[in-house]
């Protein structure tokens, strides 16, 4: 069963496919209106979200299909206590794909371990959101006419921002990418990212103070929100809440083919004024993200038949039930029956990382 918990569960391969489907749709959307017709998208929302849930809505509606679900938890049976894993075997029974967001890091693995249709991660915690992802892709291929040989700056919270985490994962695939890290000390990218999927894969970055050091060098900048909901500590947040704001002073040393990226909400990172600017996208990436869940509904639809179409949820070499992880938002501590997974580390440790959420297990 192939599923999309990762951008790297992607082949490149496929990633063009869907991309290229996406281009297809917003050329003829016509073509696909009885695309879906007799199919049925489960929205699963732990967690809040506008564009993510309302795009894969719109998304399947555009295709003719159906959709079911829930966009709050409480008012589902989870509220009684059941399980991800529990959820996914009852939902397999009314629906043909899942779309799930959660905010336990892992949930979305362990959704499609326990499942026969295909599951797409709609966002697990501050681990990963891949359809963010093509939908990122997807707007930089329409805004820039290319996806490599680009100078990408992440401005904000490279820490908890998932969206930041998936997309260097997929640009790491890329030739000639080069990666500008613009985060205060608290926010910086983790380690794993910088050792596993930089280095790794030969992609060079630089970490810098200030967006204006690096604004004119940039083909497309990457601003995120800080995100209050994963600080445990509030005055932590309040530190650094307003280190990076983009105002349209800012754009003056900026290229003009640059684009501004975004996968929104924002708070106040980026200034009203900059919204008429022609390189801000942003409103433009909402469409895209339509486009391309039409685009990943269908693929990962078709694929469900292929037997040689498989996503590896846990390596062969993972070790089971030794270690513990140490990351509290993990779906490995916050619900039972969910087996402790750690595979090798590929980073300079020699140690481990967990399969759910990429932390190291507890010392
Ligand atoms: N970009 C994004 O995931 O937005 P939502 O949280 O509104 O879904």
């Amino acid at each position: 069963m192939k599923h999309l918990i990762d951008p790297t569960d992607l082949s490149e391969r496929e990633l063009e496919e869907i991309i290229d489907l996406a281009l297809d749709i917003i050329a003829d959307r016509n073509k696909y209106s009885e695309a879906c017709k007799g199919k049925k998208l489960a929205t699963l929302f732990y967690e809040p979200s506008t564009r993510t849930r309302l795009s894969f809505t719109a998304a399947m509606m555009e295709l003719g299909g159906n959709v079911l679900g829930f966009s709050d938890a409480k008012n589902s049976s989870v509220s009684k206590g059941e399980t991800c894993a529990d959820t996914t075997k009852v939902i397999n029974c009314f629906a043909d794909i899942i779309a799930m967001r959660h905010f336990e890091e892992g949930a979305a693995t362990v959704s499609a371990m326990n499942s026969r249709i295909p599951v797409i991660n709609a966002g697990d915690g501050s681990h990963s959101h891949p359809t963010q992802t093509l939908t990122d892709l997807l707007t930089i291929k329409r805004e820039i006419g290319r996806i490599d040989n680009l100078t990408i700056g992440f401005c904000g919270d490279l820490k908890f921002g998932r969206t930041v985490h998936s997309l260097i994962k997929a640009l790491s695939r890329y030739k000639g990418i080069k990666v500008v890290l613009i985060a205060p000390e608290q926010l910086r990218l983790p380690d794993y990212m910088k050792e596993e999927v930089c280095d790794r894969n030969g992609v060079p970055y630089v970490e810098v103070d200030t967006m204006d050091e690096v604004m004119g060098e940039l083909d497309v900048l990457y601003m995120t929100r800080v995100q209050k909901e994963r600080f445990f500590d509030e005055d932590e947040y309040d530190r650094v809440k307003d280190f990076f704001v983009l105002d349209a002073e800012k754009l003056k040393n900026a290229r003009p083919e640059m684009r501004i990226l975004h996968p929104l909400p924002r708070v106040n990172e980026i200034s009203t004024d900059v919204d008429a600017d022609p390189r801000a996208a942003y409103f433009r990436q909402v469409e895209n993200g339509k486009f391309v869940r039409m685009a990943l509904i269908l693929k990962l639809l078709e694929w469900a038949n292929d037997p040689t179409k498989n996503t590896e949820l846990a390596p062969a070499d993972a070790v089971r039930g030794k270690y513990i992880c140490r990351n509290k938002r993990c779906i490995s501590n916050m619900e039972v029956g969910v087996e402790s997974l750690f595979r090798p580390a590929h980073d300079h440790t020699g140690g481990y990382r967990c399969v759910y959420c990429e932390s190291k297990p507890k010392d």
